[in-house]
């Protein structure tokens, strides 16, 4: 099996006292596209601040390329390597392209670093690099999105977590979202995913994990999860 860079060990969450998470686990091997799917309000937004130190757990580890994370702040992990793309885009509207995609590799002040960092992003997203001196508000949904996943790119991550990146976009620009996931797999990023799109995002992952109130209820290899009826007729309307 290949190394493990990422490992949640039963974890528990709260907001003011209340229980959210009930001992959640999951790992992510190098190189691999994980899915942790469920549907709205099921703590899937809560488990990726978790690994990304925006939050603490109250009981339960995280380690991260063999290191025990559990306690460790947000910046530091981006320092560490974890990106973490948060829901709903949050780009600077009134900032270009360009400024937005640099203010991504704060964690460096090398101008040689950060030009050949944009030049890889633009290599992925080519549509960017047209758009680079516009604001990103005049960019449409889906440009958002990829704006906001370039920028997550700059910081130069091991692992990505994307937080429903699928959020109203039209399904077309879904499937060109998703196909670049695969694209900066191919890379050599491991990419961590959460989505309510069950089936798309299964689709591109090679391993997936369902959440639903709190809890993990099914993991396996994606195609194992996409023939289970019980996953097809709670997520997929089958
Ligand atoms: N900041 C918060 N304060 C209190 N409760 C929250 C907060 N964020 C999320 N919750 C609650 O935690 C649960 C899990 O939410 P979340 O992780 O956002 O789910 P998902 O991302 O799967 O939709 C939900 O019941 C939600 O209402
Ligand atoms: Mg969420």
């Amino acid at each position: 099996m290949s190394e493990i860079i990422l490992e949640v060990k039963d974890i528990h969450c709260e907001y003011d006292n209340v229980p959210v998470l009930h001992g959640v686990s999951l790992r992510v091997c190098k190189g691999e596209i994980v899915a942790m799917v469920g549907s709205n309000g099921a703590g899937k937004t809560t488990t990726l601040r978790t690994i990304a130190g925006l939050l603490h757990p109250v009981s339960g580890s995280i380690r991260f390329m063999g290191k025990d994370i559990t306690r460790t702040e947000a910046y530091a992990l981006v320092r560490n390597g974890i990106s973490y793309i948060p829901e709903g885009r949050r780009l600077f509207g009134k900032l270009t392209v360009r400024q937005n995609l640099e203010l991504g590799a704060y964690t460096t002040k090398e101008r040689s670093v950060i030009q050949k960092r944009l030049h890889e992003v633009f290599r992925l997203f080519p549509i960017l690099d047209e758009r680079q001196n516009q604001t990103a508000e005049t960019l449409s949904g889906g440009e958002q999105q990829m704006c906001a996943i370039a920028r997550g790119l700059m910081s130069d991550p091991a692992l990505l977590l994307l937080d429903e990146i699928s959020l109203g976009l039209a399904p077309s620009l879904v499937e060109a979202v998703f196909d670049t996931i695969i694209k900066i797999r191919d890379q050599g990023i491991t990419i961590l995913l959460v989505e309510q799109l069950v089936q798309e995002s299964l689709e591109i992952a090679d391993r997936g994990y369902v959440i639903q109130t709190g809890r993990i209820v099914h993991d396996g290899p994606s195609h194992e999860l996409l023939e289970m009826p019980e996953i097809r007729a709670a997520y997929m309307g089958m």
